[in-house]
């Protein structure tokens, strides 16, 4: 994946930001490091009840550069498997909630993802966020990026999510990107909102960074979204309480690869990151009881929830399917033309199984073991 090529002329254009000028990046590189000890210290931040670092310019010219640079990308992938079974192919508008926006990694996002795939969709968006400074800066970007020739028009709503309700007909689709760890509402209240909010057969996408904590928050919120009447589309092709939340060190999120911009790399220098890949948690949900592998040619899908690890004489990764998580391996010796496509796996890859053998709780690919692996 890779940044759209209009994103810096909009940084440079609307706000003075000039990725090709190292002294520009260096002047935002202490706003930037406050705003990542803010953004990693999810508890404190929670616990002083904190959301107020978009009101500060710095910190919101900051987060612009770097923080929505590297967030607009993600919900591309779960855009990619809503898309899968046909979701946006008729559709000549699409009607798109984003709660806690902030400056508009959704709204790019969007853009850029519609605009390549499904160019013929025009986009409602709506935007809804606490912080005034963040919405005009939202603002700003739907009156460039409309100025460039884009199909959408952008409503900004400041509200709080917990109690926006002015969204008459509801969502097709419900975003809320980097949000949910921020939110203090009960999640029973939360979902509730979610439900008035979204559209008939619409989708809620959640996206949380792939910190532990937050990654299991979410896993949490899964789980009662599940119990309280709603269906998991994707990732997981299980609806029963996520295997990952019964070891306190789990958590599940996808790692996708990206062009790292030069910029963002200059950046990472200064910060002392290494934004090479883009990890994420997410989840998308469905009240009207789709779900994603009903779309695909598979008996038992298979979620790939580890990296894919190989070593002399054998490779593996974990597994997660309606059964719940299992060590899959195959040594190199019993490697054969069925069950090639395990070469080819990684997080989050999308695989079937047939006849592979149970050796205790590790599930072993043998010369005769199928393997299939369905690129979403
Ligand atoms: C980390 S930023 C995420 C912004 C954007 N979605 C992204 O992924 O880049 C979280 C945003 O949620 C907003 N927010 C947090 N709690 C909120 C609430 N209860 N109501 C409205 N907005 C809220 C903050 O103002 C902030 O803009």
């Amino acid at each position: 994946m890779h940044i759209p090529a209009w994103w810096p002329d909009v940084l440079r254009d609307c706000f003075d930001l000039d990725t090709r000028d190292t002294r520009t990046l260096q002047r935002n590189a202490d706003a930037l490091l406050r705003l990542s000890d803010h953004l990693n210290d999810v508890e404190g931040r929670r616990s002083r009840h904190t959301r107020s670092y978009l009101s500060e310019k710095d910190m919101l010219r900051a987060y612009l550069l770097y923080y929505t640079t590297a967030n607009m990308l993600k919900p591309h992938v779960p855009f990619g498997e809503i898309a899968f079974p046909g979701f946006f192919r008729h559709r000549s508008s699409l009607r798109v909630l984003d709660l806690g926006c902030g400056p508009g990694a959704g709204l790019l996002g969007c853009h850029d993802f519609f605009e390549k795939r499904y160019p013929h969709i025009y986009i409602e968006y709506h935007g809804v966020d606490a912080s005034q400074p963040a919405l005009s800066v939202l603002s700003r970007i739907g009156e460039s990026l409309r100025s460039r020739g884009a199909r959408l028009e952008v409503r900004s709503h400041r509200a709080d999510i917990a109690g926006f309700s002015s969204l008459s007909g509801g969502a097709d689709v419900i975003l809320m990107m980097n949000a949910l760890n921020e939110i203090s509402c009960r999640t029973s209240l939360l979902l509730q909102r979610l439900t008035a909010l979204l559209g008939d057969g619409g989708r809620v996408v959640i996206v949380e960074p792939a910190l532990r904590v937050t990654s299991r928050a979410l896993l949490e919120f899964r789980d009662q979204a599940v119990r309280e009447g709603w269906t998991v589309f994707s990732p997981c092709f299980r609806q029963a309480e996520c295997p990952a939340l019964n070891h306190a060190q789990d958590w599940c999120h996808t790692d996708v690869p990206w062009e790292r911009p030069d910029f963002m790399a200059t950046l990472d220098r200064l910060l002392g990151h290494v934004k090479l890949s883009l990890k994420f948690s997410y989840l998308v949900l469905s009240r009207d009881g789709c779900r994603l592998q009903d779309a695909l040619d598979l008996p038992g899908p298979l979620r790939v929830v580890s990296e894919y690890v190989e070593e002399k004489g054998r490779s593996w990764c974990y597994m997660c399917g309606a059964e719940g998580r299992f060590r899959c391996r195959r040594n190199t010796r019993d490697a054969s033309a069925t069950n090639a496509a395990f070469d080819g796996l990684y997080r989050y890859a999308v695989a079937g199984m047939q006849d592979g053998e149970w050796r205790g709780a590790e599930l072993l690919v043998g010369r005769q073991t199928v393997i299939h692996h369905v690129k979403v």
